[in-house]
């Protein structure tokens, strides 16, 4: 008979999935609905296990015993909004690095900027407002600050340039305040930007205070109409890398509301490998190099 010691029995249990809390099709079927309806994400069938392995570990430090009991407690808290805060981290895809889309910030740069400060000249309003939409912990409206503090201030000394990024997940949006990243984020971070606006220890990569102090975060659910609805006068919203998580509906009803957001003449721009083709014709689709842009006339 094979002896088992303490570790090889720890290791056993841990391997053994047997004692996991499974989701059913139908408990499936509630979850999906549940997230869908508050914040547009669409679980696809193909990704029942990720959403079970992703919310086993929250079931079990609660001390629950099944989905179904999870759900009737998620549903109980959205007075407080408290559990939501864990459920939309463990099923949010966070991904994001700073400098991710290098064409739209050559655009915003050589062309978006100076056409709309033209625009703007005729008005008299000296405000350029951006909007990072599913800013994640904040990559995106930090770049977007470096560039305008870099370049595009000292060609405009008497415009002010607001910045806002806003995501779902507290824990990003924690992140992005902090301003504190870590080698990962800053992969592809222009060198001279690095040593511009990093201060660099062990590691870690924190943002120097002129930067942090150009941009302000807040949670914001793109799916909440009435928090939508008080988003406006943006001139540019970047809204990248989001859609792709939605479906066809939530995407038409996201896009209008940040048609709805933007100012005459302003831009939004989405992620690489996504498009409106089908979703919105109420934009003005602009080419620029290797990128492009859709503007609101
Ligand atoms: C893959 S990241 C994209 C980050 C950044 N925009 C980029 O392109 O690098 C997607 C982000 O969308 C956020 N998200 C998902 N659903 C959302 C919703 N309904 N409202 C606001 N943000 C949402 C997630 O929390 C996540 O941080």
């Amino acid at each position: 008979m094979i002896e088992q010691t303490a570790s090889s029995f720890r290791i056993n249990s841990i391997l053994d999935a047997s004692n996991d809390i499974k989701l059913s099709n139908e408990a499936f079927e509630k979850w999906r609905q549940y997230i869908y309806s508050n914040c547009g994400i669409y679980f696809q069938d193909n990704k029942k296990y990720l959403l079970e392995s992703r919310l086993q570990k929250r079931i079990k430090f609660l001390g629950l015993d099944s989905f179904d009991q999870y759900l009737f407690h998620v549903q109980k808290q959205n007075g407080n909004k408290d559990e939501q805060k864990y459920l939309y981290e463990a099923i949010t895809i966070n991904e994001t690095f700073f400098f991710r889309n290098q064409p739209q910030l050559e655009a915003l740069i050589s062309k978006v900027i100076p056409e709309l400060i033209a625009h703007k000249n005729k008005t008299g309003n000296k405000t350029i407002r951006i909007w990072s939409a599913a800013s994640s912990s904040g990559e995106e409206a930090y770049s977007v600050a470096m560039i305008i503090d870099d370049l595009i201030k000292p060609m405009y000394p008497g415009y002010n340039f607001e910045i806002i990024g806003t995501d779902l997940s507290q824990a990003v949006i924690n992140t992005a305040k902090s301003g504190l990243y870590k080698e990962y984020s800053v992969r592809q971070t222009p060198s001279y930007y690095l040593k511009k606006y990093f201060r660099i220890t062990n590691n870690s990569y924190q943002i120097s205070e002129n930067i942090l102090n150009m941009v302000k975060f807040k949670i914001l659910n793109l799916y909440d109409d009435l928090a939508m609805k008080a988003m406006i006068n943006y001139d540019i919203i970047f809204c990248a890398n989001v859609l792709i998580y939605f479906d066809m509906k939530s995407k038409m009803k996201v896009v209008s509301h940040l048609y709805n957001s933007l100012n005459q003449k302003g831009y939004l721009f989405i992620g690489y490998s996504e498009t409106l083709h089908g979703i919105s014709k109420a934009f003005l689709v602009i080419s620029f190099p290797k990128t492009i842009g859709y503007k609101k006339e």
